[in-house]
């Protein structure tokens, strides 16, 4: 395992700890942002509204440069969203900006109809049901396929207790559905390191799939996959489709094709155009700024 890639773990599993820890000292904090925290648990999210997220006017600057400029973006539960653009115009910076890394200089941010995102740190955000996938695979190599979904599970135990660690049958019944899910089920005593790229990124998502995310956040999953292992990425997307809701970022337009129902085109940090990826990609100002390059 190379030092970066153990960092990016280390850092990872950090960041569930911190989630734990944060989730626990919300209670003591009191007055309003204790009942704020009270939705913060998992299968509380308010879709009522027929919203899982929803981004209005959204606007961050960096040295005076707008990389976000008045977004606004709702998802439905259960939708898989597909959002396209050039390089630049602020699609990692909104999933940066879900995910807490990132405060918008103005704007609202709204998992389901209730819970203010800006109200809460990234490890909050994450233990609440917001799950992100970066490009680069972070798994721990050393460990085996099975290793490393079991210890997606664990949240406040070291590393090593890890290895002693006792799944319950509800556990083991979701990593056996898990395994499956990701076409590694024939892996499952494999070490990490020994798979593919596309497989390494099946077992990050297999990872985050274990905490059963309701909003699960790609950034360009497909980047550097064979043609097979972005068609079997299609179909694991297809089926988490209306058990979980995607925002899937990518480049790669037949993938897009694949997936997509509703896709949004952003540039310069804006919502240029929305619709079927035909509809969008007819739009006179896509083809300009995106896919006419
Ligand atoms: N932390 C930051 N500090 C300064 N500038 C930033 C920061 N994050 C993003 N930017 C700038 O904001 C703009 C949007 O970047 P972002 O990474 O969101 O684009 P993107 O749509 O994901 O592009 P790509 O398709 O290349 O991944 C870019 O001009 C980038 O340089
Ligand atoms: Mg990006």
């Amino acid at each position: 395992m190379t030092p970066d890639l153990m960092e990016d773990g280390a850092r990872r599993l950090a960041t569930y700890q911190a989630g734990l820890a944060a989730q626990g000292g919300n209670t003591a904090s009191g007055g309003r942002a204790a009942g704020f925290a009270r939705l913060a648990v998992p299968n509380e999210v308010d879709t009522t509204h027929g919203r899982i997220l929803y981004l209005e006017d959204v606007s961050v600057s960096f040295d005076g440069f707008k990389a976000i400029n008045n977004l606004s973006l709702d998802i439905a539960p259960g939708e898989l969203r597909c959002i396209i653009g050039p390089n630049g115009a602020g699609k990692t910076t909104l999933m940066d900006i879900i995910t807490g890394k990132t405060r918008p200089d103005s704007g609202q941010v709204f998992f389901g109809s209730t819970i203010d995102l800006l109200r809460y740190k990234e490890a909050e955000i994450a233990q609440m049901g917001i799950g992100r996938k970066f490009q680069k695979p972070t798994v721990f190599e050393q460990l085996t396929v099975f290793e490393n979904l079991e210890l997606a599970l664990k949240t406040n135990k070291a590393v090593t207790a890890s290895m002693i660690f006792k799944l319950d049958s509800a556990q083991s019944d979701r990593l056996a559905e898990v395994l499956h899910t990701i076409h590694l089920n024939g892996s499952a005593s494999s070490l990490a390191g020994y798979l593919s790229h596309g497989q390494k990124q099946w077992l990050e998502i297999g990872m985050l799939l274990m905490q059963d995310p309701k909003l699960l956040l790609l950034d360009e999953p497909v980047a550097g996959m064979t043609d097979e292992e972005t068609e079997r990425t299609a179909e694991l997307f297809l089926s988490l489709k209306g058990k979980h809701s995607l925002m899937v970022v990518e480049h790669d337009m037949s993938f897009i094709n694949t997936i997509s129902d509703i896709v949004t085109v952003l540039c310069d940090g804006s919502v240029l155009a929305q619709g079927t990826l035909a509809q969008v990609q007819s739009d006179e100002r896509v083809i300009e700024v995106y896919l006419g390059r």
